[in-house]
C-alpha cells in the first residue's frame, strides 16, 4: 500500500527526534520499507527547539531529501511542522505565516498540551479554520482534553480532523492513550493516523506490528483511509474522506 505520514520527526538536530542525518536516513529506511511513499516531516514547531525556526526546519528538508537520495531510498518529503496550539502559532496565523502541510498549506497539524486543560480549544480551532487552513489535531489520545467525555467528537464538530498515532494502538504511549485510541475509533472520530516517528530504533517493527493492529482491528479499509488516501488528501489541499 502506498502509504503516508504527515506526522514525524525525522529531521535531525531539530528536536527531540532524529539526532543526527544517519538516523533520519535510517528512519526514511524504515518507513520506505514498510510501503510509505511521502512522509511530511514534522518537527516541534515550539521556541525552545531549532524546530521553531521554518527557516532552519526548511533548510533540514532540503538536506534530508538529499541524503535519502544519495542513500538510494525512494521517498519523497514534504513541508510540515507539529504547531502547539497557543497563543505563538495564532499569532503566526494572524501574521499570514503558519506553517501548514505541504506545498499546499490548507491543513496544519496543531497539538494540545499532554496533560493541561485547553478551555478555549473550539475558539482556537475556530480561528485556524477562520485563516482557511483545516486543523488536524494531533494525537488526542495522548492528551488528558480528550478524556472528557464528548470533548474529541466537539473538535471534530468545530470542523477539525483528529489524527491517531499508530503506536497508541499496540500500548505504545501507555495504557490511557491505548484506551481512548480505541474509543475514538470505535466512534469514527480519526480522519488520519501517522507514525509519530522520533528515531529509527526498531521502528519498522514497531510500525508494522500497529499497522497491522489497526488492520486487524478496523479493517483494511480504515487502514487505506488513515494512513494512504486522507493523508495524502491532505497534503494535496483536498477534501478528506
Ligand atoms: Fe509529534
Amino acid at each position: 500500500m502506498d502509504l503516508v505520514d504527515i506526522h514525524c520527526h525525522m529531521l535531525w538536530g531539530l528536536d527531540d527526534g532524529c539526532r543526527t542525518p544517519e538516523e533520519t536516513v535510517e528512519a526514511a529506511r524504515a518507513l520506505a520499507s514498510l510501503g510509505y511513499t511521502d512522509v511530511a516531516p514534522s518537527p516541534h514547531a515550539q521556541a525552545r527547539y531549532a524546530g521553531g525556526d521554518a527557516a532552519a526546519s526548511a533548510r533540514r528538508l532540503a538536506q534530508a531529501r538529499e541524503r535519502i537520495a544519495e542513500a538510494g531510498i525512494t521517498l519523497r518529503l514534504h513541508g510540515g511542522a507539529e504547531n502547539p496550539l497557543d497563543r505563538r502559532y495564532l499569532s503566526l496565523l494572524a501574521a499570514g505565516t503558519p506553517r501548514g502541510l505541504g506545498e499546499t498549506q490548507r491543513y496544519a497539524l496543531v497539538e494540545l498540551p499532554f496533560i493541561d486543560a485547553v478551555p478555549d480549544m473550539v475558539a482556537m480551532l475556530g480561528q485556524i479554520l477562520a485563516a482557511g487552513i483545516r486543523p488536524i489535531v494531533a494525537h488526542p489520545e495522548r492528551c488528558l482534553e480528550f478524556d472528557q467525555p464528548g470533548r474529541a467528537a466537539e473538535a471534530v464538530r468545530a470542523g477539525a480532523a483528529l489524527q491517531l498515532n499508530l503506536g497508541s494502538l499496540t500500548g505504545r504511549h501507555g495504557q490511557l492513550a491505548y484506551e481512548l485510541s480505541e474509543r475514538f475509533l470505535t466512534e469514527g472520530l480519526y480522519s488520519v493516523a501517522g507514525t509519530d516517528l522520533h528515531g529509527p530504533l526498531e521502528a519498522a517493527d514497531w510500525i508494522d506490528e500497529a499497522l497491522t493492529a489497526l488492520e486487524k482491528r478496523s479493517g483494511a479499509q480504515a487502514l487505506r483511509r488513515l494512513c494512504s488516501e486522507n493523508p495524502r488528501r491532505a497534503l494535496a489541499g483536498d477534501p478528506l474522506l
